[in-house]
Parts: C-alpha cells; sequence; structure tokens
C-alpha cells in the first residue's frame, strides 16, 4: 500500500512520560526510530538501525549520552555520528546514522522525519493545554489502530457515526444531529462547528459534571483537523447554571505505517479537575468507544486492502468537513513529491 501522509510535519513521537533513560522502540511513518533523554533531560530520536548491521540500536544499551549497538558494539553520540569501532582504532569516516528533530511540549515528545531545513520554518502545532494545566484536569493514552491514519481524522471529522455507534453517549431529546454550522477551510486546516438544541444531560454528562440528569443545556462542538498529524475537538455543555463545561479531546495521529496509526490522546475538563473518579470515568468511558470505534476502522482497513482496484467512495453532506481535510494532506504529500507543481501545471494549460 503507498503512504498517503507527509513527511514534512510534525507528529507526535511519545508522551514525554514514555521517554525516559531507557531505550524507546516505536515505528513511525514506516521508519524505525529509537527515542531516549539525554542526561541533561533532551529527548533524542535516531534511526533504529545500526550502520555496521541492520541491528535495532533499541536493542543495544546507553553509555551515558551515547548509544552502544548490542550487536558488535559501535557507539554513536546523539547527533547519530558512529564515534566508535571497538574492533579498530579508527571509524569509517562520515558514518552515522540520522538524527531526526524533536521538540518536547508535555505532555507530548513531537519528531519531525521529513527535510531536516524545513522542520525549523514550521514549528509544531500549539494548543494553550499543552503547556499549561491550570484550571484544566488531563488524562494521557497512547493507543494503536490498525488503520490509515486518513480514516481516523476522517472518523472525527463526522459525528454522525454516534447514533449508531454509541447511543447511549446522545442527550435524551435529540434526535438528529444539527448540520454543521460551518466549515472553515484555510491552507492547512479545516474546522466545523456544531450547536444542538436544548436538551437534558445524556448520563455520563450528569456523572462527570456533578449536575441533576433533568438539568438543561445546549452543547457547542467543535472540531479542528489542525494537521495531518493533530485533531482537536472540543465539546461544552452551556447549562443552566451560566456555567461552560468543556471538556477537550486533543488526539495526535501518527502514521506507524500506510495502515496503521499511533494515537496520542490528551483529554482535558474545566470541571472536577482534582476528581480522579471523573478522570477514571472519562477515561474508561472514551476508552471504551476507542475499542468500538477502532475495530470499525480496521474491518474498513481489511476491506480496502482486499480490493486490488481502489474504488470511490460516495459522500454525503456530513463528509465535508473529512473531505476538505483529506484534500489538504493529499496535497502536502503532492507537494513533497513534486506532484503539487505538476498538477497546477496541467490545471493552467
Ligand atoms: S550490527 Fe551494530 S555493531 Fe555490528
Amino acid at each position: 500500500m503507498r503512504s498517503n501522509y507527509p513527511f514534512n510535519c510534525w507528529y507526535v513521537a511519545a508522551t514525554s512520560v514514555e521517554v525516559g533513560q531507557g531505550l524507546l522502540a516505536r515505528r513511525l511513518l514506516d521508519r524505525p526510530v529509537v527515542l531516549y533523554r539525554r542526561s541533561s533531560g533532551d529527548v533524542v530520536a535516531m534511526e533504529d538501525r545500526c550502520v555496521h548491521r541492520a541491528y535495532p540500536l533499541s536493542a543495544g544499551r546507553r553509555d551515558g549520552d551515547r548509544l552502544v549497538c548490542g550487536y558488535h558494539g559501535f557507539a554513536y553520540e546523539p547527533d547519530g555520528c558512529l564515534v566508535d569501532v571497538p574492533s579498530q582504532e579508527n571509524v569509517p569516516p562520515g558514518a552515522r546514522v540520522r538524527s531526526y528533530p524533536v521538540h518536547e511540549q508535555p505532555p507530548f515528545v513531537w519528531i519531525w522525519l521529513g527535510d531536516p531545513g524545513v522542520a525549523a520554518l514550521r514549528p509544531p502545532p500549539r494548543v494553550p493545554w499543552y503547556a499549561d494545566g491550570t484550571g484544566w484536569g488531563s488524562t494521557i493514552e497512547v493507543l494503536r489502530v490498525e488503520a490509515n491514519y486518513l480514516l481516523l481524522h476522517e472518523h472525527y471529522l463526522d459525528l454522525t457515526d454516534v447514533f449508531v455507534m454509541h447511543p447511549e453517549a446522545v442527550p435524551p431529546d435529540i434526535e438528529v444531529l444539527p448540520p454543521l454550522d460551518e466549515v472553515e477551510v484555510s491552507e492547512r486546516s479545516v474546522s466545523y462547528g456544531r450547536v444542538t438544541p436544548p436538551s437534558r444531560l445524556a448520563g455520563w454528562e450528569a456523572q462527570v459534571t456533578g449536575l441533576p440528569a433533568e438539568t438543561v443545556g445546549i452543547r457547542r462542538e467543535e472540531g479542528t483537523f489542525v494537521s495531518p498529524g493533530l485533531h482537536v475537538q472540543h465539546y461544552v455543555i452551556d447549562s443552566e447554571d451560566r456555567r461552560a463545561y468543556e471538556l477537550l479531546r486533543i488526539q495526535g495521529f501518527t502514521p506507524e505505517s500506510p495502515a496503521a496509526t499511533h494515537v496520542f490522546l490528551q483529554m482535558a475538563r474545566n470541571y472536577a479537575t482534582e476528581d480522579d473518579h471523573v478522570a477514571e470515568f472519562l477515561r474508561a468511558m472514551f476508552g471504551d468507544w476507542a475499542l468500538r470505534d477502532s475495530a470499525v476502522l480496521a474491518s474498513i482497513q481489511r476491506r480496502l486492502g482486499e480490493e486490488a482496484v481502489p474504488r470511490r467512495d460516495i459522500n454525503v453532506k456530513a463528509d465535508r468537513a473529512a473531505v476538505r481535510a483529506r484534500r489538504i494532506a493529499m496535497e502536502m504529500v503532492d507537494e513533497e513529491t513534486g506532484r503539487f507543481a505538476l498538477n497546477r501545471i496541467l490545471a493552467t494549460s
């Protein structure tokens, strides 16, 4: 299967907690990567393949800030330079593994696997809840879905599946989801918004906010495809008590391969911020929903994999944001491969 993700893009490689003194092996954009923390605390990301033979460096060991291969003991500096070959005095000139730009913005560690010269020009997306948790309680999850990353983006840009897949999530007085109020498109992002009519609270809403189930509120829902590597959903209950109960799902989608995706999920809320029971309830509930979503997306991925010739899906109005997001991602891919310029020339000739 051909890859459909841009390399010139920041993706989440790991959560801050996952990267420590040990060696973390992870496949990202179909490349083997090893991550660790230097003694200064900075995160290092390198190609997980020794230059001598193809032994994974993640199976080796640390020697201070250096990484030592577990087969014949070649040693590498954090910038990827080979600096020691135990069986001889000199090292082959210029020998190195690739090291990758990383940027830590807790709770996530971002990585750039594309052209290193472009990385500095495009800083990782900033989401204010990353840097400053003041006034917010949050939980972090790492999941893996056996589906292409665009299937995940599309899934979260069209929430009309909720009535079918997660009916218990829908407030009791809502029978149809209103259409998207707006779909805003910039060069690299897509946002949608929707406001639902007044309704009593769904069971889970009452449970996490602590409000009586008879409370009536409207929901403001926004979702943004920030980049191919990041999707942010904002769910707000404006209740009778004039308070806005906000829930954010910040999801890093990082292709493991064309057919599998790492999901780094931060859920942040501005209510019950210190309440561990609420945190656990939300974690378990969204975890259960994620399992159902994953199973569906994996089934679609398998079916797509069976098709010798790709077929064209039919789109409906609810797919508006998803279609835009796919187009942006594919334009970024085409731009990298030079096809974008060619398509422009063909379109204007
Ligand atoms: S394979 Fe790494 S040192 Fe030989």
